[in-house]
């Protein structure tokens, strides 16, 4: 039983922490080395002693949030997590009362009905389910998906998936070292981690053809392809990104599609980030093809406001899900695995699995899915005018337009990649903003995205005038 005035105390607390930090009242993030922080909770002592109580919680409260990063903060425009909407805290906050993990249908009945009324829902606007989405008779037409601790997991699974699909052996005489993936180098990095662990290696991972800004050039797939073929590799699966991590840039799936169905190869999207320009209108045409692919991974906990984690593999085929794993558990699973049924186990890597669907479901459940594409377009288009802002000045340079909420630049008052790492190093260190680098083509640049609905063009202008005061200080 939760100690209600603790947990009363501490809502206040949180309550304060996120007012303060949509005001702009706090630091983004007060950085501290981790003995420092370590030492300023108190860490040790509470672990040897315990005795958090009411009284004194505030000892441990305070610092562990004051050196937290402000995700609430207008100046965080950093990495893509969500700002977490307050229906997914209180989803997060039922699901550490009533604790009902999953892998099993009893283990959290009302918990795996959302889950997959939620992944129904993912699987319309992909154009993989028709009916209604609260309708479970198994129709052969409809796909099928499962919600993953994020969207590695869902790489790696549908790495595995393609993988029975195009060996179906596999699983017990292990992986072919002649099968190939065509994925972008600008491909997130767990997909490359996703074909050693399933057992392929690196060199399984043919570099797919990509123009200046790193987006997939489907019309020169033919010749990576048959490249692949003359040294002896068979191409089973095309990786497309929705959008890219550094650039936010799209890749062309319609394309993509195209070519992978005219030589029957698995297309797989990992539209982690940007899947979620499936419910905007507006933005629609970005994922234009994806009826097409096999797979789409699409992270809640990026643009759908979920906390981290909430992340869904989806499959236009159902059959691609109930084929990637076959475990025998006599502890847990009881039926075949051909039909996919209510206990999640046998489709996901995770055996215990957090109640992630109950998230999503509430900040659908608070918003409703009009609301969600429309903050969709407002980050998108929030990010266009940064970009018209950001581009007009003469000592700043945009390497594209953008066409997601990713957003790259650089200074051009300094010099060099490592100039740009050192700018960042230095409006780090003032804690006014939280922004990131990446390199596209070996150019380092600033990078942002724009997650927080309360970054505004005053907030961006304030980053240019920190980014030149910054460069105006010497170093250390
Ligand atoms: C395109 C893309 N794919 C996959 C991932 C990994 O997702 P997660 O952090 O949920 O594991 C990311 C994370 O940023 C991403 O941008």
């Amino acid at each position: 039983m939760i100690n209600e005035s603790m947990s009363k105390i501490v809502l206040d607390k949180l309550d304060t922490y996120r007012q303060d930090s949509e005001a702009g009242d706090t630091h983004v993030l007060r950085q501290q080395s981790p003995d420092v922080l370590a030492t300023k909770m108190k860490l040790a002592q509470w672990i040897r002693d315990g005795g958090l109580v009411p009284d004194n919680i505030q000892n441990f409260l305070a610092p562990y949030l004051e050196h937290s990063q402000h995700m609430h903060h207008p100046g965080f425009i950093g990495h893509q997590v969500a700002v977490p909407h307050e229906g997914a805290a209180i989803a997060d906050m039922i699901h550490g009362v009533i604790n009902n993990p999953m892998a099993v249908y009893e283990m959290g009945p009302t918990a795996s009905v959302i889950e997959r009324v939620v992944v129904n829902w993912m699987l319309e606007k992909c154009g993989w389910f028709t009916g209604a989405i609260d309708d479970f008779s198994q129709r052969e037409h409809n796909g099928a998906g499962v919600l993953t601790h994020g969207g590695s997991l869902a790489n790696l699974t549908a790495v595995l998936a393609a993988r029975a699909h195009a060996a179906p052996d596999a699983w017990q005489n292990g992986t072919p070292d002649n099968l190939a993936i065509i994925a972008p180098a600008a491909t997130h990095y767990s997909l490359a981690r996703a074909v050693s662990i399933a057992g392929f290696g690196q060199n399984a991972i043919r570099t797919a053809p990509v123009n200046a800004l790193e987006v997939l050039q489907p019309e020169k797939l033919e010749q990576t392809f048959l490249r692949a073929q003359d040294e002896g590799q068979k191409v089973f699966m095309v990786s497309a990104n929705a959008c890219t991590t550094a650039t936010g840039l799209y890749d062309p799936i319609d394309e993509v599609a195209e070519f992978c169905e005219a030589h029957d190869l698995w297309l797989h999207v990992d539209g982690a980030h940007g899947g979620s320009a499936l419910l905007s209108h507006k933005e629609r045409h970005l994922m234009k093809g994806i009826s097409r692919a096999d797979s789409l991974t699409w992270d809640a906990h990026k643009m759908m406001r979920t906390s981290a984690l909430c992340a869904a593999i989806l499959f236009k085929d159902q059959k691609s899900m109930a084929g990637t794993f076959h475990q025998n558990a006599s502890y847990i699973f009881y039926g075949g695995d051909e039909e996919i049924g209510f206990d999640v186990g046998p489709y996901a890597v995770e055996c215990t699995k957090s109640a992630l669907g109950a998230k999503l479901f509430w900040v659908l459940a608070m918003e409703g899915e009009k609301a969600m594409g429309a903050f969709v377009d407002k980050q998108y288009a929030d990010t266009r005018k940064f970009y018209e802002l950001i581009n007009a000045q003469d000592d700043f340079t945009c390497p594209y337009k953008p066409e997601a909420n990713i957003l790259c630049f650089k200074y051009d008052g300094v010099e060099g990649n490592a100039a740009q790492l050192a700018l960042r190093e230095k409006i780090l260190a003032r804690g006014n903003f939280y922004i990131t680098t990446a390199e596209i083509n070996g150019i380092r640049y600033l990078r942002l995205s724009v997650m927080n609905p309360l970054t505004t063009l005053a907030t961006i202008e304030a980053l240019l005038t920190e980014i030149r005061l910054c460069a105006s200080t010497s170093a250390g």
